[in-house]
């Protein structure tokens, strides 16, 4: 009887127990109902973040930038990789891992975590500033893991995972062909079919909410690394888990609003572009996929236990690392002031999440003031109806009409937008285009086809070197097998690179893909007769992409969108390398404010990085934009 009523007890403390967790966490505030807004590690660390240089950073977040809406504050990858010579962002058999195959943080970088507290110590000095924690997290688990065979945790008995009468192992769930294509010696997926596997996600998550994190950043299950199982079984945990975890997948290399739609209920967060660093070119690659995800309805819709949104990736400005460096912070953006403000303001018009990556221990009062912008910010929280616009108009003749409201004329720049290289299925008829020319001397370049759409545009060339023919193996075709050089003349050769030496895979773009030539397979191409350029090494295709608008004038966009007060906000990019004077009509703003028709005679207009307001008497409105820059109107018009 005792041992009954014991039992019976321990029943309905347990019963009572998940029931309670369960609603707690359901009807928890909404969570992500705002765009999310951060600090997170990896543009000025890579991944070689100490536990001081983090807490430093935390703390100028909680001091300077908390009141801002800053909120968390996230380690990037590899917080358990020892920082030993030898180790690098793919290397094998640096990590620390616990008997259970889950990583432990190095405890040389995070002295807090020794003794087996992990990230208890961290997350509580982090919430004590006021601000959340968050960490990032790869796919399935570690090849170290498996190689060591670790037995999994059963966090819900506290011993092995015991199944059908035996205990299982990392290597039952680890599947070595699933490798992460952009980490391939460091994890894989696991296998979510079955039990262990099951147990094996469970047991980290809920190690997670032990330590107090409020944010994972899951790295290497979307995009191109899609991983809708795992990420499913992960969404599920993180409901049923009595701590409320922000959910953000990452990287989003050749993402659509289709695929997005697959996942968007299931997390908070989840990138649409590969990783943005500071060229001007990646800011360029993400207005047509901004534009793509708004038209389809993706800013703020329905995400895990709360709301989820598109996310363009940290703002890679103040001072900074490189891409895939064991260095941490050593340089400053390479954007110009005009380049950031046009960062800061796409960002922030499309509501995507915003997290700076520079180190707030070296900020500068230029890009402070960029991101702590109120106008922006207010746009990026509250703003609705976020969407571009297409009828401005534009023109590069500014001499005589500096700072004016424009006459209406539309007139096509020549564009400047330079070619961007990516990879693609061989098999995909646009990767047709290539074509070879013989120069002088027996140089032979090979040049991707001059589009007709863009008639101005000089086509991209590359050199062939060390060209050889290789016959397939039915010994019926044959083909040219070469490296590429970006120029005949530089000093040092560079080859095109299919690997990015950067935290992306292998589709993505490869904008500034040419290393030092190393003979090495990624730099080998194999030129067919059918005309496609394919990669010796992935098996994939170059294709050349540029980001031109269709149905807006070249070289320039516009995105529009409604404040909280009844305001208009307007914001126009100029793309082009010279100063450019866009404008749009007031009736044409007008079409964004359902149901409300403007009167242009009683609105007023501010733009917020001049300062200048005006009236809108001509009902348009103008400004002559610098190369890259932008104008942000606030236009409030009584009705
Ligand atoms: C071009 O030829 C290569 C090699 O035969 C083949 O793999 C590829 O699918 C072809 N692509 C197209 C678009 O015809």
């Amino acid at each position: 009887m005792k041992d009954f009523f014991s039992s019976l007890c321990v029943c309905l403390f347990f019963c009572f127990g998940l029931l309670f967790n369960r609603v707690s966490s359901q009807t928890g505030p909404e969570r992500a109902a705002l765009p999310p807004r951060g600090w997170n590690s990896y543009d000025s660390f890579c991944w070689t973040i100490s536990e001081k240089e983090f807490l430093d950073n935390a703390e100028i977040v909680a001091k300077r930038l908390n009141s801002k809406g800053y909120e968390y504050v996230v380690v990037d990858y590899l917080w358990y990789r020892k920082k030993v010579p030898g180790a690098y962002v793919d290397s094998l058999g640096f990590d620390v891992i616990d008997e259970w195959g889950r990583m432990v943080p190095d405890p040389v970088r995070w002295p807090s975590s020794q003794g087996g507290k992990g990230f208890t110590e961290v997350a509580k000095k982090v919430h004590d500033m006021g601000l959340k924690f968050g960490i990032h997290v790869m796919r399935g688990i570690s090849t170290q893991a498996v190689n060591a065979n670790t037995p999994i945790l059963d966090v819900s008995k506290g011993g092995a995972y015991v199944e059908s009468g035996r205990k299982w192992f990392a290597s039952d769930i680890g599947i070595k062909s699933r490798s992460c294509a952009w980490m391939h010696n460091g994890f894989m997926s696991v296998n979510v079919n079955s039990g262990a596997g099951k147990a094996f996600l469970r047991s980290l998550y809920q190690q997670f909410a032990d330590w107090g994190v409020d944010f994972v950043k899951h790295d290497c299950v979307f995009g191109d690394d899609l991983d809708l199982p795992e990420i499913s079984f992960v969404s599920d945990v993180l409901k049923q888990l009595n701590r409320p975890i922000l959910y953000s997948l990452s990287p989003g290399t050749s993402v659509t609003p289709a695929m997005a739609k697959a996942v968007s209920g299931l997390v908070n967060m989840y990138r649409i572009t590969g990783d943005d660093w500071d060229t001007w070119n990646d800011i360029v690659s993400h207005f047509d996929v901004t534009r793509d995800f708004s038209t389809a309805n993706m800013i703020g819709t329905t995400g895990l236990l709360g709301k989820s949104w598109p996310d363009l990736d940290m703002l890679p400005l103040g001072w900074l690392t490189d891409q895939g460096s064991n260095d941490g912070p050593h340089r400053r953006s390479n954007l110009n002031i005009n380049e950031q403000r046009t960062q800061m303001t796409l960002w922030c018009m499309s509501k995507s999440p915003i997290m700076y990556g520079g180190d707030l221990r070296n900020i500068d009062d230029m890009t402070y003031s960029i991101i702590t912008n109120p106008t922006l910010l207010e746009i990026n929280s509250f703003s609705t109806n976020n969407m571009e616009f297409l009828k401005i108009a534009a023109t590069t003749k500014v001499s005589k009409c500096r700072e004016q409201i424009m006459k209406w004329h539309f007139r096509y720049l020549k564009p400047s937008v330079s070619p961007i290289l990516s990879l693609t299925k061989c098999a995909d008829s646009n990767a047709v285009g290539w074509i070879t020319k013989t120069l002088d001397r027996g140089v032979e370049k090979i040049c991707w086809k001059a589009n007709p759409e863009h008639e101005y545009q000089t086509p991209l060339c590359l050199y062939k070197r060390g060209s050889r023919v290789a016959i397939d193996k039915e010994a019926t075709t044959r083909h040219d097998q070469v490296e590429l050089l970006s120029s005949r003349t530089s000093a040092v050769d560079v080859c095109l690179d299919a690997t990015s030496k950067r935290k992306r895979s292998s589709e993505e773009f490869m904008r500034g893909s040419f290393f030092p030539c190393s003979r090495h397979e990624n730099q080998k191409w194999d030129l067919y007769s059918n005309g496609t350029l394919g990669n010796h090494h992935s098996g994939h295709c170059a294709i050349v992409k540029t980001s031109q608008a269709k149905g807006s004038p070249t070289g320039v966009r516009s995105w529009i969108a409604t404040g909280r007060g009844g305001e208009i906000y307007v914001a126009f990019f100029n793309l082009n390398d010279v100063k450019t004077v866009i404008s749009a009509k007031i009736s044409d703003l007008g079409e964004v404010v359902p149901g409300k028709k403007l009167d242009h005679s009683s609105c007023k207009c501010k733009e917020e990085w001049s300062g200048r307001e005006f009236g809108v008497k001509s009902g348009s409105i103008g400004a002559a934009v610098e190369s890259h820059g932008c104008a942000v109107f606030i236009i409030n018009c009584s009705s």
